[in-house]
This record gives structure tokens, sequence and C-alpha cells, in this order.
């Protein structure tokens, strides 16, 4: 049995090398060593032989068949480079040809929408911040004028982190992008004109609320900053951002955080404000004429003093308004369910 199994060894080398296509080095390697190939046989014969021979010829058959296998490798190495190598003399590459565009993607509405915001801003003088998404209650909640048992934490629906409590207390995560207020005005550099846009999470979740979502936060602190400030500022963004023929106008309102405190409005792009849709209905994206933005207001005093500024001396507004929700609100796009812009669907994603 050695001897044929050295028989076979010779006739199998010869073969492989005299193979002049890598189809016939195919057919040669099922002829030795496929399923039901010649090495293969032996292999199976080996149950027959004799305990003493066994271990010996079967060393041998296996190291047969991992030489055989090496010299095919080589070989088909061998084979396919002399037909690449004859490809060249037959065929040109034509580079005047215009070749396939790998697939392109764009940039997510909402970071466009960020983008656009900051760059609005940036114009008249306002500098993008960036402040802790994970913050202290003291910054979150507390510095804002909101005491400890304030009803107003719960509805926060905010998210507690499980961390160890400091003496600027819990670790939540931002439900607001407010908790950048008196950290920019610790840093005591005047005048303040912060715009700092960040992550915000509740724990909310419908047709209208996602539990994270994007809020951009307006600070303008300086001496003798009035309301018309405030107005001056947040019509120039509305009149850049939705175009020169939406109007806004500021409602009273209440928040902790600022006196006195307003919710903007602006005019609704779908109906041009009247209210009226074009089919003599009412409009069904504000039924009213106007929108509402987010909040605005003159910063408290206490919120002043809760960042080391003299309310006496200096003061202020702020505005805090949802990345996504104005965004939504910009030509009438009316989103009727905002998770869809986090779920990563490249058919709604694409149209943007
Ligand atoms: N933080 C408020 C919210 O999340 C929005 C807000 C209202 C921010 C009034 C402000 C403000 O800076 O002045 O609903």
């Amino acid at each position: 049995m050695q001897d044929q199994l050295n028989a076979l060894r010779l006739e199998a080398e010869n073969a492989i090398s005299v193979a002049k296509t890598t189809s016939d080095l195919d057919e040669t390697e099922v002829r030795y060593l496929g399923r039901k190939g010649r090495l293969t046989d032996m292999l199976k014969m080996l149950s027959g032989v004799s305990a003493e021979e066994r271990p010996k010829l079967g060393a041998l058959a296996n190291d047969i068949k991992r030489q055989l296998e090496i010299m095919l490798a080589s070989r088909r190495k061998q084979l396919e480079e002399e037909q690449y190598s004859k490809l060249s003399e037959t065929e040109r590459a034509d580079v005047t040809e215009p070749g396939n565009r790998p697939p392109e993607g764009h940039l997510h509405p909402m970071t466009k929408a960020i983008n656009e915001i900051t760059e609005i801003f940036e114009r008249i003088g306002f500098v993008r911040t960036r402040y802790p998404e994970v913050d202290w209650d003291f910054y979150a909640f507390e510095s804002l004028n909101m005491p400890k048992d304030h009803p107003a934490r719960d509805e926060w629906e905010t998210f507690f982190m499980d961390a160890p409590v400091s003496k600027k207390g819990k670790m939540v995560l931002t439900p607001h992008t407010s908790n950048s207020q008196v950290r920019e005005l610790e840093r005591g550099e005047f005048p303040v004109r912060m715009i700092n846009i960040a992550k915000c999470y509740r724990r909310q979740i419908d047709a209208t609320h996602v539990p994270m979502f994007h809020q951009f936060e307006g600070l303008y602190v300086d001496k003798g900053v009035s309301i018309a400030h405030l107005r001056g500022v947040l019509d120039y963004f509305a009149q850049e951002f939705f175009g020169p023929e939406r109007k806004t106008r500021l409602r009273p309102y209440h928040f902790r955080f600022t006196e006195p405190s307003f919710e903007i409005d602006i005019t609704c792009g779908v109906c041009g404000g009247t209210g009226i849709s074009a089919e003599k209905q009412k409009c069904k994206m504000c039924k009213r004429g106007w929108l509402e933005l987010g909040g605005a207001g003159m910063v408290h005093p206490n919120v002043l003093k809760a960042g080391g500024v003299d309310p006496k001396k200096y003061s202020g507004f702020a505005f805090g308004w949802g990345v996504e929700r104005t965004y939504s609100m910009k030509g009438g796009l009316n989103l009727d369910d905002i998770r869809i812009l986090y779920k990563n669907d490249l058919r709604f994603l694409k149209q943007f």
C-alpha cells in the first residue's frame, strides 16, 4: 500500500504540473482529492490494514494530501497570473469611460437645522457653547429658581442617574438646555451672548415627543438689556430661518427662571397666518393662524444671583426652543409623527 501511495503521489504531482488552465487544475483536484477521488479512496481503504501498519500509512497518506494541496494552490496562482498578464496584451482599460459613482449620503435633517440655527445667531454675535448633557440638579433646576419641592420638577419627567449625589445634588440627563445659563454666567465674562444647542432627555414618547430631542438656548446678559432686544433678536432669527413674510408675537406665560416670561408664536406657514386654508376651511396645521415656537423671557434676578451676577448692574434675556419643533414649522413641513426623525428610515431621510 505504501508503494501504491507513492505512485499515486507521483502521478498527481505530474498532473498538477502539466495542467494548462485553472479548470484543468480543478479537474485534477477532484480526481485525486475530491470526495470520490483516488487518494480519498485509499484513505478509506486504511480501515482494512493491520493495526501496526495503519498509523504509518495514515500519516503518509495525510502528508501526501497536504503536499498536493500546497502544490495545487501555488500552481493555481501561477496560472492565474499568466492569464492576467495575457489579458493586458489583448485588452486595454478605457480611462475615459465614466466610473461608478459611490453612493453619496448627506447630513441628517436635524444636523442641518442645528448648523443653520448656529449660523444665524453667529451672524449677530452669539457664540455657540457646549455644556454637559449629564448635569447636576443644581444647574438643571435649583439655580433656575426651581426650589427642591417645586412641582415643576415632576412635570419635567426627568431621567435621574444612579450616581453618587454631590453638593450640587443628583445627576440628571438634562431635560432642557437651560442648565447652560448659570454655567455660562459663572464664567463671569460680559457681555454674555451664548447660543447653546444640545440634546435633552425626557420620559416621553408619542407622536409629538421623543425621549431624546434637541433644544437651542440663547442667553444675552449685559448692562441695560431690555425686552426690545429680545424681540429684535428673535425677529431676526425668525425672518432668517422661516422667511421674511413670517411674523412673530410674544404671549405672556410663566416660567420660574424668567420674569416676565413669554411664549413666542409665529404666523403659520401653511395658511399665511389667516387660520383659513386654501379650501376656505380651518387650517389643519395651526387652526388659529399662529404656531407656538417656544419660551423666552427676561432672566430672573435669582438666576443672575445663582451665577454670581449682580442683578442691579446687569439684566438679560433668555429663550429655549426645540430644534425638532422649530424645524418642523419651517415651510409647513407637517410631520404627523416626529419619531420618524430617529428611525433611520432612509426612504424618509433621503427627502431632505
Ligand atoms: N427650558 C424651557 C423648556 O424646556 C424653555 C425656556 C423657556 C427656556 C423660557 C428659556 C426661557 O431660556 O427663558 O420648556
